[in-house]
């Protein structure tokens, strides 16, 4: 199925655009402009008249049956009573495809599912797809589209992210803002009524601009359609799936959220095994996950170097490689080339200890040696704060030292400290170097592509102990 006018539309009509600052119709359009949305937008309004968004003045349309150009997308935001009548005019209208934000559908029971089952019949009869209803909209970095109604400032990168749940999808729009978290597509798909995650994870896949794929799930409908896109897509570029509804109340929960059965747990878990999905137990986790996973390259061998500046954030990464079945390189031939940038009292056994005593320009040194390394295949920063370590220089030299080196090995980097440290860590996560405040983070990120890529190349099946 061709997706390409979800996220390439060359034109974009809001049907129920609103010139009222607080209604949803007004947060969309405000979104396409401030965004920087370059094709046309028609706004939809039974009014008519004009409407002026942000110093942009916009002729308004009464139906999109007048608009005078063709339309690829329309976002629909008026009432669900009305949408059956909008649906009909889109169809005829010759757009391509149709994220309906209403609420009113499935997630009411029985008759909204019948309701939204028609609509999907009548959209399908035009060849139009239909996202949702009961969703927040699509964002899509590369082409400036943000036609949501949750935050504007989205960071470009290369996570698509889909979403089940509106309130949290819009939640973590922000989220991803404040942590620093790039995004190449956020698509929110509420009651999937058609267009559902595998046919997501199908225009993905080809995708250039998105590296790696988070979900956050209720419930699949067509559990087979979803293993088969998984499978293959899983073996291009790793998929990380957040499931709610875990324990039984929480499928109950699920049922009158989205209106999908959540099923049995174990069912979803095997499913996710046999398909090289990395189930995250947790938003931080999946996002940790997703950090590393669309930013990094995939390691050509097993050993993993630490280089720390502290001894007891050194043996708390070091259990924590334990506990993810890491394995740290340990030929101490090799490794004592790591004593040409620490004091006599620092030690050179994995992990690599530099000592308070680091500078800058010992981390330096220690990065780029490991780093131009053959047997060394992954890296592990960790630092912690200390009153001769700048952060910012820190930072600048980890983000020259693994540019230099062409980014060819995956490096995680975990910074503890204060606030200096928490704008380093901004810092390079804005440079694409997954970092994260606590080293177990950094570990369980690095694990997770292990895993993925042992998934991939050795049908290696990771079981959550
Ligand atoms: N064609 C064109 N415009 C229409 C229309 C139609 N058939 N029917 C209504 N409109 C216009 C209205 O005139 C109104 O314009 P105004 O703001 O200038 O007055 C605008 O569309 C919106 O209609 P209104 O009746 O005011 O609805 P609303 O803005 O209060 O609510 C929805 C519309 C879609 C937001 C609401 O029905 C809804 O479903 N909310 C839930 C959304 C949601 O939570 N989604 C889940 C993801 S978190």
């Amino acid at each position: 199925m061709d997706m390409e006018e979800l996220f390439n539309p060359e034109s974009i009509a809001i049907v129920g655009a609103s010139a009222k600052p607080g209604k949803i119709g007004y947060s969309i359009m405000r979104n396409l402009v401030e965004y920087g949305y370059e094709g046309s937008i028609y706004p939809i309004n039974i009014k008519g008249g004009e409407m002026t968004i942000k110093d942009r003045k916009f002729k308004v349309y009464k139906s999109v049956l007048d608009v005078p150009g063709k339309i690829d997308m329309a976002v629909v935001a008026v009432p669900a009573a009305h949408v059956p009548q909008v649906v009909d005019e889109c169809g005829r209208k010759g757009v391509k495809v149709l994220p309906i934000i209403s609420s009113g559908f499935g997630e009411l029971g029985e008759e909204g599912k019948r309701i939204e089952q028609q609509l999907v019949e009548k959209a399908r009869g035009y060849g139009m797809r239909v996202i949702g209803p009961n969703i927040f909209g699509v964002v899509y970095t590369p082409s400036k589209l943000n036609a949501t109604f949750g935050p504007t400032d989205i960071i470009p990168g290369k996570l698509a992210f889909i979403s089940q749940s509106g309130a949290l999808g819009i939640a973590l729009m922000g989220w991803t803002i404040l942590e620093k978290i790039g995004l190449s597509a956020l698509v929110s798909i509420g009651n999937k009524s058609d267009v559902d995650d595998a046919d997501l994870l199908d225009y993905l896949e080809k995708d250039k601009n998105t590296e790696a794929i988070l979900i956050y799930m209720e419930g699949i409908k067509d559990g087979r359609k979803f293993m088969q896109s998984a499978k293959r897509v899983s073996r291009k570029k790793p998929i990380v799936v957040i499931k709610a509804g875990r324990s039984e109340r929480g499928a109950r929960a699920v049922a009158s959220h989205t209106g999908s059965l959540a099923g049995a747990d174990r069912i979803y878990t095997a499913a996710f095994e046999q398909t090289g999905v990395l189930r995250a137990f947790s938003i931080s986790e999946a996002f940790d996950w997703g950090r590393a996973l669309s930013n990094l390259p995939e390691p050509q061998g097993d050993n993993v170097v630490i280089i720390t500046n502290g001894g007891g954030v050194g043996v708390m990464a070091t259990d924590a490689c334990e506990e993810e079945g890491l394995k740290l390189y340990d030929n101490l031939e090799e490794l004592k080339v790591f004593a040409n940038y620490m004091p006599p009292f620092g030690s050179y056994k994995n992990p690599v200890d530099l000592t308070g005593m680091a500078t800058a320009a010992e981390y330096e040194g220690a990065l780029k040696t490991a780093l131009a390394h053959p047997e060394m295949h992954a890296v592990v920063v960790l630092c912690c704060q200390t009153a001769i370590l700048d952060a910012k220089d820190l930072a600048d030299v980890l983000i020259n030292a693994y540019t230099e080196s062409g980014r060819k090995k995956p490096l995680v980097v975990a910074m503890v400290g204060g606030t200096e440290f928490r704008e380093a860590i901004n810092v390079l996560n804005e440079n694409g170097i997954p970092t994260y405040p606590e080293p177990e983070r950094a570990i369980g990120s690095i694990a997770a592509l292990y895993r993925w890529h042992n998934w991939k190349t050795k049908e290696q099946v990771w079981r959550r102990p």
